[in-house]
């Protein structure tokens, strides 16, 4: 038997070209693992009306880590229109599926490490090394959210000083999505973002929020986070605005450690460190919970170089080094990490990406190879 139980879930676009792509660097190890193929995305959403149908659950309770490549979501109209002509008029509403594992496994923190490896044309500047820490269940994404109104929110909210301002919007022309915040939640996030800093040398976990606006939600990651900051005195805390920290980090991103910020700041800084070090194709991720992980490229399916073989796997790549990592098998992660290094300064392989006509596989071979 193999050691390991992995699932894969290609999902849709040019997620299958990039998982198969981090098959070969895994076979390329001799990783032991089983493999089992789930289904997941839009073409089960098209034909079942779900995109995480029951039976890809029941794999992931049953596995030891999980490589996820992208899905495809579209607004509701095309959603509806795109549907089985039987399942129509259902009241099916579709939900993304990676936000549902998220949630329904309670995968809460997703880890996004950004490096500028040496080499790679594409880097905003060389020697950035950041990693964030994203809150993966909360805030805008708890799903709380309202329209219209209903009769007894509005009673609840109408006590608030600050409703006069809305006191005669009828109740179908608001909308609310609330912004949740757990004592829990923020101390799990910032503790796991502190811990990391104290495993891989960082010297400053900087918390990015808005306090000084968003003063409860924000302002109790903030609180949550001095507190915990004081269990790691080889560390600094640092405090910042989301706003001012898009802005440094743009003009010193090398001054960055850990950041660490709820789901909604984190989802958007995620996508800006991704873009210094070389954008969507460097960019990996992972959905950590307690019982099950699920790895996965920030980027999405891209379905116009869908089946083309043209995207970069090394984001894709480079999440199943993570994997590897959480499973404790971190030679095998360095070894990954250490190929990946080699090809990118070496340059003989380049992506479309990286100014290139090198394939998906070109580049997935060189790799493994080297692995
Ligand atoms: C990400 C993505 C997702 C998110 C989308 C696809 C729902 O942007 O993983 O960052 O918003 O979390
Ligand atoms: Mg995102």
């Amino acid at each position: 038997m193999a050691k390991y139980k992995i699932t894969m879930l290609p999902g849709d676009g040019v997620g299958v070209d990039v998982m198969r792509a981090a098959k070969l660097v895994l076979d390329g190890l001799k990783f032991d693992a089983e493999y089992t193929y789930g289904h997941i995305g839009w073409e089960f959403w098209k034909a079942e009306g779900n995109p995480l149908p029951s039976r890809t659950k029941e794999l992931l309770e049953k596995c030891d880590a999980c490589l996820f490549g992208a899905i495809t979501s579209k607004p509701k109209e095309e959603a509806d229109k795109e549907l089985a002509p039987r399942l129509r008029g259902e009241g099916l509403v579709y939900s993304s599926p990676i936000v549902q594992l998220r949630q329904e496994f309670n995968l809460r923190t997703n880890l996004r490490p950004c490096k500028a490896y040496p080499g790679n044309p594409l880097n905003y500047q060389e020697g950035i090394d950041l990693v964030v820490f994203r809150e993966n269940t909360e805030c805008l994404y708890a799903g709380l959210e309202y329209h219209p109104v209903p009769d007894d929110l509005r009673d609840v909210i109408k006590k608030h000083p600050r409703f006069k301002k809305f006191a005669d919007v009828p109740q179908e022309d608001m909308a609310i999505s609330m912004r949740v915040i757990t004592r829990q939640g923020a101390q799990n996030i910032i503790r796991d973002a502190f811990e990391y800093a104290k495993k891989f040398g960082y010297k400053t976990v900087t918390v990015v929020e808005k306090p000084n606006v968003i003063r409860e939600t924000s302002g109790m990651m903030v609180r949550e986070a001095r507190k915990v900051a004081e269990d790691y005195p080889g560390i600094d805390l640092w405090e910042t605005n989301i706003d001012a920290q898009c802005m440094w980090l743009v003009k010193n991103p090398q001054d960055y450690g850990v950041l660490v910020s709820s789901n909604m700041f984190g989802d958007i800084i995620s996508d800006l460190a991704a873009q210094l070090i070389g954008g969507l194709g460097f960019a990996c991720s992972g959905n950590i919970g307690d019982n099950l992980a699920v790895f996965e490229p920030t980027h999405g399916s891209a379905p116009k170089y869908a089946g083309q073989q043209k995207v970069n796997p090394i984001a894709m790549i480079l999440s199943a080094k993570m994997m590897l990592d959480w499973l404790g098998e971190n030679d095998a992660a360095q070894r990954v990490e250490k190929a990946v290094t080699d090809v990118i300064n070496e340059g003989y392989i380049r992506t479309y990406d990286m100014g290139g006509s090198d394939t998906t596989m070109d580049m997935a071979r060189a790799i493994a190879y080297k692995v």
